[in-house]
């Protein structure tokens, strides 16, 4: 349970508050490279951490990442033109460049030098991974970009989606970081089948395996490993044979997640604020040994396609508004949700615990020991970084391409502990619940 002022004071991320300044001292992604194709194309309006701005590939093919309102009397620039290295305000024909100077000032009196000194506020930009990243914190304090997995492998081997939800961020990567709603939110009947019984042995099991074992162990053992950048989830449940399969899912703070997925493939996600009342899914499907073919993309695109409101393919298809398509017969013979598939199930969940969630009402178990531990950690980073000390996992000296998430199965007697700490950066500290 938090009280209201706490709630307050990590949900919120405008300029100015706490976790707002937290959040401005990363990097984060917030838009794919697919959806700004073209120098010189259409701009696309963006909302991050409450600020309207306006992202444009120019002339050469830099990003700029700058504010919506024409710093002359406000027009927006949505809708100014992008031609030969600037964005041209439509009302009096300001031009500004990915820098955010002023370049051009063609109503302006002859001679005057006044457009020298106007400026419109803009965030440095860099494209990985399929993604453009942006940093929105002090310039004297702008970090390196991390090396995430997604951000030193080729492109091709990385898979970017971005998917906007409709809620505060903070309930929304809490989910992230919650293993024990696994076995039923995600639960699908036929996974409580056995099935690949050969795989309860140490090793990497099946991904049928591994439903098995989360859809039919309700209860895993949390416990919380704390590293230099946030901190490692250790799920552990038993196999049928009395070994260990466990999950290992990473935090990096404030919102980077490497979530534990059987059969090869990572998953990192990101879920940065929008505003206050909703967020966006950044993801990145990493494949580190074989690269994705463009017919996997074009599948996956199709699929996504799918999941966007035909009318509008800004929104999601399966919203509150329409109960997320569930079906009740479904729900009984399919899934317990009866909604599909499973990112949308995730999203039922979280937005409609109330666009920010009323945490004075709520009642923790063992099972949210990591959702408990993300709130002191970004809660004491943001009260930190008031105070003038630096924020965890900036100083350069991370290895964050080591970080990785794991689904693995481990003898009777083997210790998850030490695996996790094994398969990560740094050595292990934090709570061992048991
Ligand atoms: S409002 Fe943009 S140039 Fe005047
Ligand atoms: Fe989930």
């Amino acid at each position: 349970m938090l009280t209201q002022k706490e709630t307050d004071f990590l949900t919120q991320t405008d300029k100015g508050t706490p976790m707002g300044d937290l959040f401005r001292r990363y990097w984060h992604p917030f838009l794919l490279t697919t959806e700004l194709p073209e120098n010189d194309g259409a701009p696309v309006r963006v909302r991050l951490l409450g600020e309207d701005l306006i992202v444009f590939r120019d002339t050469n093919g830099k990003v700029g990442l700058i504010d919506e309102r024409c710093p002359h009397r406000g027009a927006s620039l949505f809708f100014a033109i992008n031609q030969e290295c600037g964005l041209m305000c439509i009302y009096h024909g300001w031009k500004f460049d990915v820098n955010g100077d002023c370049v051009d000032m063609p109503s302006d009196l002859p001679g005057s030098n006044f457009k020298d000194k106007v400026h419109v506020a803009s965030y440095p930009c860099i494209e990985s991974a399929g993604a453009i990243w942006t940093y929105m914190g002090p310039a004297e304090n702008k970090p390196q970009v991390p090396s995430y997995v997604m951000n030193v492998l080729p492109e091709e081997n990385v898979m970017a989606t971005r998917t906007m939800i409709y809620c505060n961020y903070l309930q929304s990567i809490e989910g992230n970081l919650d293993s024990t709603h696994l076995g039923t939110l995600h639960l699908y009947y036929d996974n409580m089948i056995p099935a690949d019984l050969e795989y309860d042995k140490p090793g990497h099991p099946s991904p049928r395996f591994s439903n098995y074992i989360t859809g039919t162990q309700k209860y895993a053992r949390i416990d919380v490993q704390d590293t230099d950048y946030g901190y490692r989830l250790i799920a552990v449940r038993k196999t049928p044979k009395g070994n260990q399969h466990i999950r290992i899912n990473n935090l990096a703070l404030p919102v980077m997640t490497w979530i534990a997925s059987s059969g090869g493939n990572g998953a990192v996600f990101t879920q940065l604020p929008v505003d206050d009342h909703n967020c966006m899914r950044v993801g990145f499907i990493v494949r580190p040994d074989k690269p994705f073919t463009a017919g996997e993309r074009q599948a996956a695109e199709s699929q996504a396609a799918l999941l966007q409101d035909p009318d509008n393919p800004k929104l999601r298809l399966k919203r509150m508004d329409n109960d997320y398509h569930q079906d009740r017969v479904a729900q009984k013979t399919t899934n317990p949700p009866g909604i599909w598939p499973i990112p949308e199930q995730d999203y039922a969940v979280t937005e409609t615990m109330g666009v920010i969630m009323d945490r004075t009402k709520e009642h923790l178990y063992h099972g949210d020991a990591a959702v408990i531990r993300l709130r002191q950690m970004l809660g004491k980073a943001a009260r930190d970084l008031q105070e003038g000390v630096e924020p965890p996992g900036l100083n350069g000296g991370i290895a964050y391409h080591k970080i990785r998430s794991e689904d693995i199965v481990i003898g009777p007697n083997d210790d998850p502990w030490l695996v996790a700490t094994d398969a990560g950066e740094s050595t292990g500290r934090g709570e061992r619940l048991r």
